[in-house]
């Protein structure tokens, strides 16, 4: 995600902004590798709190601004750019996202896409496309994960998953049945990640409507 901004121009002093931020990996990260100004929401404040403190590990706390608040809701100058990741899907981040980035801005995006008709609830990929471009701005990069990349990054996860959700078992054995679900759902989604529907990135500039 850094390497994308930076390869469309973010640099020292652009503004970004970080919408559902998460515990803030991509948002330092973009700071770090970019020397850019970032500002990340999200709504769970634990996580905002967690932010600041990795902020200020990497060295780029100075650089950073994270709140806690509802992305739906948040209002400000627009940005340089604005990252929406793992947040909502395409039809709900792309008006926000468009929103708070400026006229030949950034807005970088992600969700999950149809590649069958299984899961015809979901867009495909050209349909995103078409969806970007009515607005009249343009993709510059997109990415659609293959059933490979899907398989070696979300076994990777998964056994790091299981592996915390042991140790926690073991501190705390009234969890066991909350765990023991909770990987039954992550196996369960990594299933159709990696059938008929796969994660998708997209890089936009927006267009000066
Ligand atoms: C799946 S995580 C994605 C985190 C990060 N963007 C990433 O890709 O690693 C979704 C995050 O969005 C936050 N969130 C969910 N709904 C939100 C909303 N309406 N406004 C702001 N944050 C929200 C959650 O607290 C969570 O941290």
């Amino acid at each position: 995600m850094a390497r994308w901004l930076a390869s469309v121009g973010i640099r020292e002093n652009s503004r970004v902004l970080d919408l559902g931020c998460g515990k803030g990996a991509v948002a330092i990260e973009v700071a770090r590798a970019t020397g850019c100004v970032v500002t990340g929401v999200d709504a769970f404040e634990p996580f905002v709190m967690s932010c600041r403190g990795l902020a200020a590990v990497k060295g780029v706390g100075s650089r950073c601004d994270f709140r806690v608040g509802l992305a739906e809701r948040f209002r400000a100058e627009p940005f340089d750019a604005v990252v929406l990741l793992n947040l909502f899907p395409f039809e709900r981040a792309i008006p926000i996202a468009r929103r708070l980035v400026r006229p030949g801005g950034f807005y970088l995006i992600d969700d999950a896409v149809a590649i069958g008709t299984e899961h015809s609830s979901l867009p495909t990929a050209e349909e995103v496309g078409e969806a970007i471009g009515a607005n009249g701005d343009r993709v510059e990069r997109r990415k659609v994960w293959t059933r490979a990349e899907v398989r070696a990054r979300e076994s990777r996860n998964y056994a790091l998953l299981r592996s915390n959700a042991r140790a926690l078992m073991k501190a705390a054995p009234k969890n066991r049945a909350l765990l023991t679900e909770c990987l039954a759902r992550m196996k369960a989604g990594i299933a159709d990640l990696t059938a008929e529907i796969r994660p998708a990135c997209w890089l936009v500039r927006r267009g000066r409507r």
